[in-house]
């Protein structure tokens, strides 16, 4: 028995990047995946083949997080989620000075509202089915200091701390909520920043080398899964020990 069959899961932001292979992973293991993108259409139905060539049922859903009604009336036209991966994310580095406000506004209205809206719209159908989960994918940026990434620190501290209080919020209509906080990966926005930076990162990573995007899609498939059914509100480190 794989785990996630009969199990409803969309993944948000999974058109590219870290939550291409979070979707990736939830159909391997059996559960029926709604690819969240925002603009990238054709990468999304890439990802929903990739999907489908691993037997499991699949379909893209366009999402833009800034757009909270939009989210809503999305969501609401699926079937009840059993699994929700709030993984859609952007950043803006630049020092905190030297950044527009429209970045910030941008960041957190996506990063943090956005994660907000979705949790909203999944709840009815979670709460109607008898449960659920929810991941958070935050970053380390949320738990320690991250200079030139300010905005992008603030939502994600601020995911780490809506998944805390959710937690306590969810647990009687049996909802578990959890956040990862990735570190540096191989696949996603941290091999498009700027070379300097990234090369300045490498030299935190003890084992010599970025994650690997599946060992990130691992811990949110066990975190999703019924092996951590009594873990919630927690936010797991998946850095390989740059913050140990
Ligand atoms: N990569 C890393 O090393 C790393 C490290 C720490 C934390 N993280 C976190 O891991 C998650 C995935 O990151 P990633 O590196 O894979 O990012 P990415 O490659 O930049 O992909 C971001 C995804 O989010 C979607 N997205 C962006 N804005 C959106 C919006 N307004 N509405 C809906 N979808 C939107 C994009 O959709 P479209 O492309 O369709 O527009 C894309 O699928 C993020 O939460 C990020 O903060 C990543």
């Amino acid at each position: 028995m794989k785990r996630f069959e009969e199990r409803r899961v969309l993944v948000t932001g999974a058109s590219r990047g870290l939550g291409r292979d979070i979707a990736l992973r939830f159909a391997s293991e059996g559960a029926s995946v709604f690819v969240g993108y925002r603009n990238r259409r054709d990468e999304a139905e890439d990802c929903v083949a990739g999907c489908a060539s691993l037997g499991a049922e699949a379909a893209s859903i366009e999402l833009d997080l800034e757009d909270a009604a939009a989210v809503r009336t999305s969501i609401a036209e699926l079937p009840d989620l059993d699994v929700l991966v709030n993984n859609a994310a952007i950043i803006r580095d630049q020092f905190f000075l030297l950044q527009p406000d429209a970045d910030d506004a941008e960041v957190i209205a996506t990063n943090l509202n956005g994660t907000m809206a979705c949790i909203r719209a999944a709840l009815p159908g979670m709460i109607r089915s008898g449960g659920g989960v929810v991941i958070n994918v935050a970053s380390v940026a949320g738990l320690y200091a991250s200079p030139g990434q300010a905005s992008y620190a603030a939502s994600k501290g601020g995911v780490i701390a809506l998944t805390r209080t959710l937690a306590r919020e969810l647990a009687r209509h049996g909802i578990r909520i959890n956040a990862v906080a990735p570190g540096i990966f191989d696949a996603g926005m941290a091999q498009r920043m700027d070379h300097r930076v990234r090369d300045a990162r490498m030299q935190l990573l003890p084992m010599g080398r970025p994650g690997r995007s599946e060992e990130l899609a691992s811990v949110v498939a066990f975190l999703a899964s019924d092996e951590a059914s009594y873990i919630t509100g927690e936010t797991v480190v998946v850095d390989g020990g740059m913050t140990a």
